[in-house]
């Protein structure tokens, strides 16, 4: 549709900026917290950028009053973080750490302070490492019961303020990254274990949905889902097929499991006949029927175009982590689809496609099929930045890309899409799982490197002063 009026922003619409314990925290031993997966992985050589890790991050752990002040001055309505388990349960389960508890208390109030709606994530890929240890982590059910008593604790602790929470942060990217590709802990490279980890992900975040109800009756609970919408090479009926097999693939798979509690029927079946499919025990689909979210959560960065892929065409993904472009093969699953770069579209150093109308065509895909409101969660651009002297960052390019994207979600109100949250990725620079800090997300610039931390002093970017009138005006300046 093309609107010769668009609908303003609701009065009440959360614009926001969101970050992960691990990208942005560092006190990795701290105040009584356990060891993560991540904290051990990231030490193993070659495993991430120039050997990056987040011992340190960004040291929001003891920069985060500075932080919050920042976020004050750039007017954010909410703040979407996670909780480290690790520092709520060192072992996992067990004994409560209550200084962990205490650091996130202490936030929770200065973000209400200063007017910020708190919005937490209750899992943003770090694991208490005892859990791999003790059972292999997602891949024993046992977690589903670790896990839900560890969000029971968030939900007690802090369900009188928090009214906005996240269950698990990209369940297709860390089970994906973890099991299948081999790029995030425990580095496995196993399609059957992929799928079976990634039921028992299902059923956790089903379960932890179920007590949240229980618990924190006004509040709003759903996954953050890392969507890509799937966009066909060509018009030929193939690449059609193609694109709508990477859509059931690689988006229903998930967000139909969320929604109705079922897998598609069409993946199901081909997981059967390759012998890789979950193992769904009595009991399991129920359980996910049973824990329906509130909204969608979506992360988007961008889309991804398809063609067909013959029986004994492309396979394994790999991914550009240099930021040095045209360097992403083709990835893909034979007889399936494969992916292919989009005549039509721009992409990044990263060769991130840069598709804001793509986020329309997302909302309105899982407005349609879902009917549930969308909180988007993750929005942003990653970039090399330049600090210039008289600590001036002009990140023009950022400021561009965002606009669009608050442009295209503007569309999809318009087009009659229940959008509640817009974050940005990220509100300070962090660090990149597998990217270092060259990658730069934030409105504040954090003056670290991979090599030294320097001083990790906070310089506002241009973007900062224009986000602040975004917010302002409720998205009219943009
Ligand atoms: C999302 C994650 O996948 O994208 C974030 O939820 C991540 O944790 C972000 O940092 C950007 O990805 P990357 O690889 O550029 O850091």
């Amino acid at each position: 549709m093309i609107h010769d009026k668009l609908k303003a922003f609701p009065k009440d619409f959360l614009w926001g900026s969101a970050s992960a314990a691990y990208q942005v925290e560092g006190g990795w031993n701290q105040d009584g917290k356990g060891k993560s997966n991540w904290d051990v992985y990231a030490h193993f050589p070659g495993t991430t950028y120039k050997g990056t890790n987040g011992d340190v991050a960004v040291d929001h752990y003891n920069r985060w009053q500075e932080d919050v002040a920042l976020m004050a001055e750039v007017g954010l309505k909410t703040y979407r973080f996670s909780v480290a388990w690790s520092r709520i349960f060192p072992e996992g389960k067990g004994e409560v750490n209550q200084k962990g508890l205490e650091f996130y208390n202490n936030l929770i109030n200065e973000l209400i302070k200063n007017k910020i709606e708190p919005a937490i994530t209750l899992y943003h890929w770090d694991l208490p490492l005892a859990l791999e240890e003790e059972y292999g982590g997602w891949e024993s059910r046992q977690i589903i019961e670790d896990f839900t008593n560890y969000a029971v604790v968030l939900f007690k602790a802090f369900g009188d303020r928090v009214k906005y929470w996240i269950s698990l942060n990209e369940q297709n990217i860390f089970t994906g990254h973890g099991y299948k590709f081999g790029l995030h802990p425990p580095g496995v490279t196993d399609d059957k274990r992929f799928f079976q980890v990634n039921h028992i992900a299902s059923l956790a975040n089903a379960k932890a949905i179920v007590e949240f109800r229980k618990l924190v009756p006004n509040g709003l609970i759903g996954p953050s889902f890392a969507y890509s919408p799937a966009y066909p090479l060509t018009s030929k009926p193939e690449d059609i097929i193609a694109a709508e097999n990477a859509e059931e693939f690689i988006n229903h798979w998930w967000m139909d499991a969320y929604v109705f509690g079922r897998y598609p029927q069409m993946v199901l079946n081909y997981l059967i006949e390759q012998g890789i499919a979950p193992i769904i025990e009595p009991g399991d689909m129920e359980l996910l029927a049973q824990g329906k979210p509130d909204f969608m959560g979506v992360n988007y960065y961008q889309t991804t175009t398809y063609e067909s892929n013959p029986l004994d065409g492309v396979g394994s993904a790999k991914f550009n982590t240099t930021g040095k472009k045209g360097t992403t093969p083709e990835t893909g699953i034979p007889g399936v689809y494969k992916t292919k770069p989009n005549p039509f579209l721009q992409a990044t150093d990263w060769d991130w496609t840069i598709d804001p109308e793509g986020l329309r065509i997302g909302l309105r895909r899982i407005a349609s099929r879902y009917n549930l409101p969308v909180f988007i969660s993750e929005n942003g651009l990653g970039a090399f930045d330049t600090l210039e002297e008289g600590d001036i960052v002009n990140d023009d390019y950022r400021i561009a890309y965002i606009s669009e994207h608050i442009k295209a979600i503007q569309e999809a109100i318009s087009d009659g899409v229940d959008v509640i949250a817009y974050c940005t990725w990220s509100f300070t620079d962090l660090l990149s799982w597998l990217n270092g800090f060259q990658k730069r997300y934030g409105f504040v610039y954090v003056n670290r490197d991979e090599e030294s931390e320097k001083d990790l002093r906070r310089i506002k970017k241009k973007s900062f002063y224009w986000y602040k009138k975004v917010i302002e005006t409720n998205g009219e300046v943009k």
